[in-house]
Protein backbone atom coordinates (compact mmCIF):
# COMPACT_ATOMS: atom_id res chain seq x y z
CA UNK A 1 0.00 0.00 0.00
CA UNK A 2 1.96 3.17 1.48
CA UNK A 3 5.77 2.64 1.34
CA UNK A 4 5.84 5.24 4.77
CA UNK A 5 3.01 3.28 6.54
CA UNK A 6 5.26 0.42 6.70
CA UNK A 7 8.30 1.41 7.53
CA UNK A 8 7.93 3.39 10.28
CA UNK A 9 8.05 1.65 13.40
CA UNK A 10 11.08 0.48 13.53
CA UNK A 11 13.68 2.99 12.27
CA UNK A 12 11.77 5.30 14.59
CA UNK A 13 12.19 3.58 17.58
CA UNK A 14 16.05 3.00 16.68
CA UNK A 15 16.05 7.14 16.35
CA UNK A 16 14.12 8.54 19.03
CA UNK A 17 15.74 5.86 21.42
CA UNK A 18 19.32 7.22 20.36
CA UNK A 19 17.99 11.33 20.68
CA UNK A 20 17.22 10.32 24.51
CA UNK A 21 20.19 8.58 25.34
CA UNK A 22 22.63 11.26 23.82
CA UNK A 23 20.91 14.15 25.56
CA UNK A 24 20.80 12.10 28.77
CA UNK A 25 24.01 11.37 28.48
CA UNK A 26 25.37 14.62 28.12
CA UNK A 27 22.51 16.49 30.36
CA UNK A 28 20.21 18.52 28.05
CA UNK A 29 19.06 21.63 28.70
CA UNK A 30 15.94 20.16 29.84
CA UNK A 31 17.88 18.11 32.78
CA UNK A 32 19.99 21.14 33.43
CA UNK A 33 17.42 21.59 36.53
CA UNK A 34 16.88 18.29 38.27
CA UNK A 35 17.71 17.35 41.68
CA UNK A 36 21.50 15.72 41.31
CA UNK A 37 19.78 12.13 42.58
CA UNK A 38 16.49 12.22 40.28
CA UNK A 39 18.32 12.87 36.96
CA UNK A 40 15.43 12.52 34.92
CA UNK A 41 12.63 14.21 37.16
CA UNK A 42 11.95 17.65 36.52
CA UNK A 43 11.13 19.89 39.71
CA UNK A 44 7.50 20.64 39.61
CA UNK A 45 6.51 23.51 38.31
CA UNK A 46 9.78 23.99 36.30
CA UNK A 47 7.54 24.59 32.83
CA UNK A 48 6.23 27.52 33.97
CA UNK A 49 8.26 29.04 36.88
CA UNK A 50 8.09 28.75 40.48
CA UNK A 51 6.47 25.58 42.49
CA UNK A 52 2.54 25.26 42.04
CA UNK A 53 1.51 23.89 45.22
CA UNK A 54 -2.27 23.81 44.39
CA UNK A 55 -1.54 21.46 41.26
CA UNK A 56 -2.03 17.41 43.52
CA UNK A 57 -1.70 15.27 41.47
CA UNK A 58 -1.27 17.48 38.33
CA UNK A 59 1.31 18.43 36.04
CA UNK A 60 2.22 22.04 35.30
CA UNK A 61 0.54 22.78 32.11
CA UNK A 62 3.52 23.87 29.73
CA UNK A 63 3.63 27.14 27.44
CA UNK A 64 5.55 26.93 24.41
CA UNK A 65 7.65 29.90 23.63
CA UNK A 66 6.41 32.76 21.40
CA UNK A 67 8.40 33.85 18.42
CA UNK A 68 7.77 36.43 15.73
CA UNK A 69 7.35 34.94 12.19
CA UNK A 70 10.74 37.31 11.09
CA UNK A 71 13.91 35.75 10.36
CA UNK A 72 12.76 32.66 12.26
CA UNK A 73 14.76 29.28 11.56
CA UNK A 74 12.61 26.46 12.38
CA UNK A 75 14.75 22.95 12.94
CA UNK A 76 13.00 19.78 13.11
CA UNK A 77 14.84 17.29 14.75
CA UNK A 78 14.86 14.44 17.10
CA UNK A 79 15.13 15.55 20.49
CA UNK A 80 13.88 15.15 24.33
CA UNK A 81 10.77 16.60 26.60
CA UNK A 82 9.48 16.26 30.16
CA UNK A 83 6.03 15.09 29.16
CA UNK A 84 4.61 15.13 32.96
CA UNK A 85 5.48 13.72 35.77
CA UNK A 86 9.14 14.03 35.36
CA UNK A 87 8.67 11.65 32.37
CA UNK A 88 11.35 12.35 29.98
CA UNK A 89 10.39 11.30 26.32
CA UNK A 90 11.99 10.92 22.73
CA UNK A 91 9.71 13.20 20.23
CA UNK A 92 10.41 14.79 17.32
CA UNK A 93 10.75 18.59 17.82
CA UNK A 94 10.95 21.74 16.11
CA UNK A 95 13.82 24.32 17.79
CA UNK A 96 13.59 21.78 20.79
CA UNK A 97 10.28 22.53 21.87
CA UNK A 98 7.43 20.31 22.28
CA UNK A 99 4.68 21.18 21.16
CA UNK A 100 6.65 23.91 18.69
CA UNK A 101 6.96 27.39 19.80
CA UNK A 102 3.98 29.74 19.37
CA UNK A 103 4.17 31.85 16.33
CA UNK A 104 2.36 35.36 16.62
CA UNK A 105 2.14 38.10 14.39
CA UNK A 106 -0.37 40.98 13.05
CA UNK A 107 -2.40 41.00 9.64
CA UNK A 108 0.09 42.78 7.35
CA UNK A 109 3.04 41.42 8.57
CA UNK A 110 5.20 39.63 6.71
CA UNK A 111 6.48 35.97 7.61
CA UNK A 112 10.20 35.09 6.78
CA UNK A 113 11.05 31.62 7.93
CA UNK A 114 13.10 28.92 7.14
CA UNK A 115 12.60 25.16 7.89
CA UNK A 116 15.47 22.89 8.45
CA UNK A 117 15.28 19.58 7.91
CA UNK A 118 17.35 17.66 10.19
CA UNK A 119 14.87 14.19 9.91
CA UNK A 120 16.06 10.97 8.41
CA UNK A 121 12.99 11.82 6.20
CA UNK A 122 11.51 14.32 3.47
CA UNK A 123 9.58 17.00 5.58
CA UNK A 124 8.07 20.69 4.62
CA UNK A 125 6.03 22.60 6.86
CA UNK A 126 2.61 23.36 6.10
CA UNK A 127 0.98 26.27 7.74
CA UNK A 128 -2.71 25.40 8.30
CA UNK A 129 -5.20 27.98 7.86
CA UNK A 130 -2.66 30.22 6.12
CA UNK A 131 -3.84 31.85 3.45
CA UNK A 132 -0.62 31.76 1.56
CA UNK A 133 0.81 31.17 -2.31
CA UNK A 134 0.97 27.78 -3.07
CA UNK A 135 4.96 27.42 -2.78
CA UNK A 136 4.71 28.25 0.58
CA UNK A 137 1.86 26.26 1.28
CA UNK A 138 4.11 22.69 2.20
CA UNK A 139 2.69 20.88 -0.54
CA UNK A 140 4.18 17.42 -0.55
CA UNK A 141 5.73 18.55 -3.80
CA UNK A 142 7.93 20.53 -2.40
CA UNK A 143 9.48 18.67 0.37
CA UNK A 144 12.67 19.11 1.69
CA UNK A 145 15.86 16.73 1.96
CA UNK A 146 16.60 15.63 5.06
CA UNK A 147 19.82 18.01 5.78
CA UNK A 148 18.19 20.37 3.56
CA UNK A 149 16.11 23.57 4.17
CA UNK A 150 13.30 25.51 2.74
CA UNK A 151 12.47 29.54 2.52
CA UNK A 152 9.12 30.81 3.35
CA UNK A 153 8.36 33.87 2.63
CA UNK A 154 4.91 35.29 2.54
CA UNK A 155 2.78 38.55 3.69
CA UNK A 156 -0.53 37.88 6.47
CA UNK A 157 -3.06 38.96 4.80
CA UNK A 158 -5.97 37.46 6.72
CA UNK A 159 -7.83 38.35 9.89
CA UNK A 160 -6.96 37.76 13.55
CA UNK A 161 -6.83 33.71 14.30
CA UNK A 162 -5.38 30.75 15.59
CA UNK A 163 -3.91 28.74 12.89
CA UNK A 164 -0.98 25.66 13.76
CA UNK A 165 2.19 24.51 11.48
CA UNK A 166 3.14 20.69 11.09
CA UNK A 167 4.88 18.75 8.22
CA UNK A 168 3.13 17.83 5.36
CA UNK A 169 5.57 15.29 3.30
CA UNK A 170 3.72 12.54 0.94
CA UNK A 171 2.68 9.61 3.15
CA UNK A 172 4.72 10.89 6.37
CA UNK A 173 2.23 13.39 8.02
CA UNK A 174 0.41 11.43 10.47
CA UNK A 175 4.26 10.01 11.86
CA UNK A 176 5.81 13.14 12.10
CA UNK A 177 3.10 15.11 13.64
CA UNK A 178 2.29 12.12 16.03
CA UNK A 179 6.30 12.53 17.15
CA UNK A 180 5.44 16.10 18.04
CA UNK A 181 5.93 18.30 15.25
CA UNK A 182 3.02 21.07 15.50
CA UNK A 183 2.53 24.47 17.04
CA UNK A 184 0.47 26.86 17.20
CA UNK A 185 0.34 30.87 14.83
CA UNK A 186 -1.56 33.06 16.07
CA UNK A 187 -2.62 35.95 13.86
CA UNK A 188 -3.67 39.47 16.03
CA UNK A 189 -5.49 42.52 14.53
CA UNK A 190 -7.00 45.59 14.91
CA UNK A 191 -10.82 44.39 15.27
CA UNK A 192 -9.56 41.75 17.55
CA UNK A 193 -7.65 44.15 20.37
CA UNK A 194 -10.15 46.59 20.02
CA UNK A 195 -12.03 44.08 21.85
CA UNK A 196 -10.17 43.88 24.97
CA UNK A 197 -10.49 40.15 25.35
CA UNK A 198 -7.90 38.35 27.54
CA UNK A 199 -4.40 38.79 27.15
CA UNK A 200 -1.07 37.59 28.50
CA UNK A 201 -1.19 34.84 31.19
CA UNK A 202 -4.69 35.06 30.72
CA UNK A 203 -5.02 34.01 26.97
CA UNK A 204 -3.23 30.11 27.19
CA UNK A 205 -3.41 28.23 24.03
CA UNK A 206 -4.23 24.52 24.44
CA UNK A 207 -2.92 21.85 21.90
CA UNK A 208 -5.22 18.88 22.44
CA UNK A 209 -3.90 15.48 21.43
CA UNK A 210 -3.65 11.83 22.52
CA UNK A 211 -0.59 9.90 22.17
CA UNK A 212 0.81 6.50 22.83
CA UNK A 213 4.58 5.42 24.88
CA UNK A 214 7.28 2.69 24.20
CA UNK A 215 8.40 1.11 27.09
CA UNK A 216 11.13 3.64 27.23
CA UNK A 217 8.48 6.20 27.79
CA UNK A 218 9.03 7.76 24.01
CA UNK A 219 6.50 8.91 21.97
CA UNK A 220 5.51 6.19 20.08
CA UNK A 221 4.08 6.03 17.01
CA UNK A 222 1.81 2.85 15.30
CA UNK A 223 0.38 3.40 11.58
CA UNK A 224 -3.11 2.00 11.70
CA UNK A 225 -5.49 2.50 8.87
CA UNK A 226 -8.66 3.05 10.99
CA UNK A 227 -6.41 6.20 12.52
CA UNK A 228 -3.86 6.64 15.62
CA UNK A 229 -5.47 6.62 18.94
CA UNK A 230 -3.20 7.05 21.32
CA UNK A 231 -3.95 6.23 25.23
CA UNK A 232 -2.58 9.15 27.00
CA UNK A 233 -3.75 12.53 26.53
CA UNK A 234 -1.50 15.16 26.17
CA UNK A 235 -2.03 18.96 26.60
CA UNK A 236 0.54 21.32 25.11
CA UNK A 237 2.90 18.16 25.23
CA UNK A 238 2.10 17.68 29.25
CA UNK A 239 0.03 14.31 30.48
CA UNK A 240 -2.33 15.18 33.81
CA UNK A 241 -1.98 18.79 33.10
CA UNK A 242 -2.86 21.31 35.74
CA UNK A 243 -2.88 25.44 35.23
CA UNK A 244 -3.24 27.23 38.08
CA UNK A 245 -6.08 30.17 37.69
CA UNK A 246 -6.96 33.70 39.18
CA UNK A 247 -10.66 34.73 39.55
CA UNK A 248 -11.30 36.19 35.90
CA UNK A 249 -12.15 35.37 32.65
CA UNK A 250 -9.40 33.27 30.51
CA UNK A 251 -9.33 33.22 26.79
CA UNK A 252 -8.57 29.36 25.76
CA UNK A 253 -7.43 28.74 22.31
CA UNK A 254 -7.87 25.24 21.31
CA UNK A 255 -6.77 23.21 18.71
CA UNK A 256 -7.30 19.52 18.18
CA UNK A 257 -3.61 18.40 17.44
CA UNK A 258 -4.50 15.03 16.95
CA UNK A 259 -4.23 12.58 14.09
CA UNK A 260 -7.62 10.98 14.24
CA UNK A 261 -9.21 11.08 17.61
CA UNK A 262 -12.37 13.63 17.94
CA UNK A 263 -12.60 15.29 21.16
CA UNK A 264 -15.99 15.94 22.94
CA UNK A 265 -15.21 18.53 25.33
CA UNK A 266 -17.36 19.84 28.40
CA UNK A 267 -16.23 21.67 31.64
CA UNK A 268 -16.97 18.83 34.35
CA UNK A 269 -18.43 21.46 36.69
CA UNK A 270 -21.16 21.61 33.85
CA UNK A 271 -20.25 25.53 32.88
CA UNK A 272 -20.36 26.52 29.95
CA UNK A 273 -17.98 27.79 27.50
CA UNK A 274 -18.34 31.02 25.61
CA UNK A 275 -17.40 30.40 22.24
CA UNK A 276 -16.37 33.44 20.44
CA UNK A 277 -14.12 32.07 17.21
CA UNK A 278 -13.00 29.05 15.22
CA UNK A 279 -10.73 28.57 12.30
CA UNK A 280 -11.45 31.52 10.82
CA UNK A 281 -11.47 33.80 13.57
CA UNK A 282 -14.07 35.11 15.35
CA UNK A 283 -17.72 34.65 15.20
CA UNK A 284 -20.00 37.35 14.62
CA UNK A 285 -21.36 37.34 18.37
CA UNK A 286 -20.18 34.82 21.01
CA UNK A 287 -22.41 31.92 22.34
CA UNK A 288 -22.76 30.12 25.20
CA UNK A 289 -21.83 25.97 24.70
CA UNK A 290 -22.08 23.25 27.01
CA UNK A 291 -20.45 20.47 25.32
CA UNK A 292 -17.76 21.12 21.72
CA UNK A 293 -16.90 18.44 19.70
CA UNK A 294 -13.55 19.01 17.66
CA UNK A 295 -11.85 16.84 14.93
CA UNK A 296 -8.60 16.69 14.14
CA UNK A 297 -7.44 20.06 12.90
CA UNK A 298 -10.46 21.92 13.85
CA UNK A 299 -9.84 25.17 16.41
CA UNK A 300 -12.32 26.76 19.10
CA UNK A 301 -11.64 30.40 20.69
CA UNK A 302 -13.70 30.39 24.04
CA UNK A 303 -13.87 32.50 27.21
CA UNK A 304 -14.16 30.86 30.72
CA UNK A 305 -14.83 32.42 33.71
CA UNK A 306 -13.58 31.12 36.97
CA UNK A 307 -14.75 34.68 38.90
CA UNK A 308 -17.18 33.26 40.62
CA UNK A 309 -14.72 30.15 42.33
CA UNK A 310 -12.77 30.58 45.66
CA UNK A 311 -9.42 29.74 45.47
CA UNK A 312 -8.88 26.18 45.94
CA UNK A 313 -11.67 24.91 43.66
CA UNK A 314 -10.85 23.38 40.39
CA UNK A 315 -12.59 22.53 37.25
CA UNK A 316 -11.44 19.43 34.99
CA UNK A 317 -11.54 20.44 31.11
CA UNK A 318 -12.28 17.09 29.67
CA UNK A 319 -13.59 14.74 26.38
CA UNK A 320 -16.30 12.41 26.82
CA UNK A 321 -15.86 9.56 25.34
CA UNK A 322 -17.07 6.70 26.82
CA UNK A 323 -14.69 4.60 29.49
CA UNK A 324 -11.03 4.70 28.12
CA UNK A 325 -11.98 7.32 25.50
CA UNK A 326 -13.02 9.60 28.47
CA UNK A 327 -9.65 11.88 28.98
CA UNK A 328 -9.57 14.29 31.48
CA UNK A 329 -7.44 17.13 29.63
CA UNK A 330 -6.11 20.31 31.83
CA UNK A 331 -7.62 21.23 35.46
CA UNK A 332 -7.78 24.58 36.12
CA UNK A 333 -6.95 24.77 39.93
CA UNK A 334 -8.07 28.88 41.37
CA UNK A 335 -5.13 29.66 42.89
CA UNK A 336 -5.41 33.22 43.31
CA UNK A 337 -8.29 36.15 44.20
CA UNK A 338 -8.27 38.98 41.95
CA UNK A 339 -11.05 41.63 40.86
CA UNK A 340 -11.97 42.96 37.75
CA UNK A 341 -11.06 41.36 34.91
CA UNK A 342 -12.16 40.54 31.79
CA UNK A 343 -15.83 41.43 30.32
CA UNK A 344 -17.77 39.47 27.50
CA UNK A 345 -18.13 41.78 24.43
CA UNK A 346 -21.84 41.39 23.20
CA UNK A 347 -20.66 41.32 19.62
CA UNK A 348 -17.82 40.25 17.85
CA UNK A 349 -17.33 41.10 14.30
CA UNK A 350 -19.00 40.83 10.94
CA UNK A 351 -18.69 38.53 8.80
CA UNK A 352 -19.08 38.34 4.84
CA UNK A 353 -21.87 35.84 3.46
CA UNK A 354 -21.37 34.11 0.38
CA UNK A 355 -24.13 33.30 -0.85
CA UNK A 356 -25.61 30.09 -2.65
CA UNK A 357 -27.08 32.62 -5.40
CA UNK A 358 -23.97 32.88 -6.57
CA UNK A 359 -23.00 29.28 -7.09
CA UNK A 360 -21.36 28.76 -10.60
CA UNK A 361 -20.25 25.47 -10.29
CA UNK A 362 -21.26 22.47 -7.82
CA UNK A 363 -18.92 19.87 -7.44
CA UNK A 364 -19.43 16.46 -5.10
CA UNK A 365 -16.48 14.94 -3.00
CA UNK A 366 -16.95 11.66 -1.36
CA UNK A 367 -14.63 10.40 1.01
CA UNK A 368 -14.43 6.38 0.18
CA UNK A 369 -12.87 3.77 1.98
CA UNK A 370 -9.87 5.29 4.06
CA UNK A 371 -7.66 5.82 0.97
CA UNK A 372 -9.79 7.56 -1.81
CA UNK A 373 -11.39 10.55 -2.93
CA UNK A 374 -14.40 10.16 -5.76
CA UNK A 375 -12.67 7.01 -6.47
CA UNK A 376 -8.92 7.58 -6.53
CA UNK A 377 -5.78 7.44 -4.45
CA UNK A 378 -4.17 10.73 -4.39
CA UNK A 379 -1.28 11.05 -7.00
CA UNK A 380 1.23 13.83 -6.28
CA UNK A 381 1.37 14.86 -9.90
CA UNK A 382 -2.44 14.57 -10.58
CA UNK A 383 -4.67 17.67 -10.67
CA UNK A 384 -7.84 16.65 -10.34
CA UNK A 385 -10.03 19.47 -11.22
CA UNK A 386 -9.39 23.62 -11.83
CA UNK A 387 -11.42 26.09 -10.03
CA UNK A 388 -11.39 30.16 -11.45
CA UNK A 389 -10.44 32.60 -8.56
CA UNK A 390 -12.96 34.86 -7.51
CA UNK A 391 -16.28 32.38 -8.57
CA UNK A 392 -18.26 30.98 -5.72
CA UNK A 393 -18.65 27.05 -5.85
CA UNK A 394 -20.80 24.49 -3.72
CA UNK A 395 -18.50 21.53 -2.42
CA UNK A 396 -20.22 18.41 -1.19
CA UNK A 397 -18.61 16.63 1.18
CA UNK A 398 -20.31 12.62 1.10
CA UNK A 399 -19.09 9.75 3.13
CA UNK A 400 -20.56 6.10 3.21
CA UNK A 401 -18.23 5.20 6.11
CA UNK A 402 -14.95 4.58 8.01
CA UNK A 403 -15.77 8.46 9.46
CA UNK A 404 -14.60 10.26 11.22
CA UNK A 405 -13.35 12.00 8.02
CA UNK A 406 -12.09 15.88 9.37
CA UNK A 407 -12.55 17.48 6.03
CA UNK A 408 -9.72 20.15 5.05
CA UNK A 409 -9.04 22.63 2.08
CA UNK A 410 -6.30 24.32 1.62
CA UNK A 411 -5.78 27.72 0.08
CA UNK A 412 -9.25 29.12 1.06
CA UNK A 413 -11.94 28.90 4.33
CA UNK A 414 -14.76 28.61 3.56
CA UNK A 415 -18.62 28.88 5.01
CA UNK A 416 -20.84 25.52 6.02
CA UNK A 417 -24.24 25.42 4.70
CA UNK A 418 -26.11 22.30 5.73
CA UNK A 419 -25.72 18.83 7.11
CA UNK A 420 -27.76 15.78 6.09
CA UNK A 421 -27.94 12.82 7.11
CA UNK A 422 -25.87 11.36 10.32
CA UNK A 423 -26.11 14.17 12.76
CA UNK A 424 -28.54 16.15 10.79
CA UNK A 425 -27.43 19.43 12.27
CA UNK A 426 -24.75 22.08 12.10
CA UNK A 427 -23.14 23.74 15.42
CA UNK A 428 -22.19 26.84 16.64
CA UNK A 429 -18.51 26.05 16.43
CA UNK A 430 -19.20 25.70 12.32
CA UNK A 431 -20.10 28.99 11.86
CA UNK A 432 -18.10 31.83 10.26
CA UNK A 433 -15.30 30.58 8.00
CA UNK A 434 -13.99 27.52 8.24
CA UNK A 435 -10.83 25.37 7.00
CA UNK A 436 -11.68 21.92 8.14
CA UNK A 437 -15.48 20.35 9.11
CA UNK A 438 -16.26 16.94 10.07
CA UNK A 439 -18.11 14.38 8.65
CA UNK A 440 -19.43 11.34 10.17
CA UNK A 441 -20.98 8.28 8.60
CA UNK A 442 -23.69 9.00 6.09
CA UNK A 443 -23.74 12.66 6.63
CA UNK A 444 -23.28 15.07 3.47
CA UNK A 445 -22.15 18.14 4.11
CA UNK A 446 -22.27 21.15 1.93
CA UNK A 447 -20.33 24.02 2.02
CA UNK A 448 -19.56 27.25 -0.23
CA UNK A 449 -16.19 28.13 -0.71
CA UNK A 450 -14.69 31.36 -3.15
CA UNK A 451 -10.93 31.70 -3.94
CA UNK A 452 -9.86 35.08 -3.63
CA UNK A 453 -5.97 35.32 -3.25
CA UNK A 454 -3.66 32.97 -4.93
CA UNK A 455 -3.58 30.68 -7.88
CA UNK A 456 -1.78 27.72 -7.75
CA UNK A 457 -2.17 24.09 -6.65
CA UNK A 458 -3.53 23.59 -3.15
CA UNK A 459 -4.58 20.13 -1.31
CA UNK A 460 -7.98 18.82 -0.12
CA UNK A 461 -8.12 15.82 1.97
CA UNK A 462 -8.99 13.88 5.11
CA UNK A 463 -7.15 15.29 8.31
CA UNK A 464 -7.12 11.55 9.94
CA UNK A 465 -3.54 11.41 9.14
CA UNK A 466 -3.59 7.93 8.14
CA UNK A 467 -6.31 8.38 5.99
CA UNK A 468 -3.91 11.52 4.40
CA UNK A 469 -1.02 9.58 4.14
CA UNK A 470 -2.83 6.16 2.68
CA UNK A 471 -3.89 8.56 0.05
CA UNK A 472 -7.47 10.42 0.75
CA UNK A 473 -5.85 13.46 -0.52
CA UNK A 474 -6.39 15.29 -3.94
CA UNK A 475 -4.70 18.34 -5.60
CA UNK A 476 -6.92 21.20 -7.28
CA UNK A 477 -5.61 24.18 -9.23
CA UNK A 478 -6.69 27.65 -8.69
CA UNK A 479 -6.51 29.23 -12.21
CU1 LIG B 1 -3.35 20.55 8.57
CU2 LIG B 1 -3.16 19.65 4.62
O1 LIG B 1 -3.22 20.02 6.65
CU1 LIG C 1 -4.05 23.05 5.68
CU1 LIG D 1 -10.90 9.98 6.54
Amino acid sequence: MNRGLQQYSRRDFVRVAAASAGALATGSLFLSACEPEAATTLAPGTAVGGPLMALVGRNALRIPPTVAPSGLVLTAQPDVADVGGGQIAGVWAYNGSFPAPTIRARTGDTATMQLQNGLGDPTTIHWHGMIVPWLMDGHPLNATQPGGSYAFQYPIVQRATMNWYHPHPHGLTGEQVCMGLAGAFIIEDDEEAALGLPSGAYEVPLIIRDADFDSQGNLKYTAKSSGFLGRVPLVNGVRDAGLEVDTTLYRLRILNGANARVFHLVLNNGAPFTLIGNDGGLLEAPVQVTQIDMSPAERVDVLVDFSGMQVGESVMLRSLGGGSNTFDLVEFVVARQVTGGGTVPSTLSTIPKLSPADVVTTRDFSFDGMTRINGQVYDLNRIDFQVPLGQTERWRFITGGNAPHPVHVHGEYFQVQSRTGGRGALFPWEAGWKDTVLLEDGETVEVLIRFDHHTGTYLMHCHKLEHEDMGMMLNFQVV
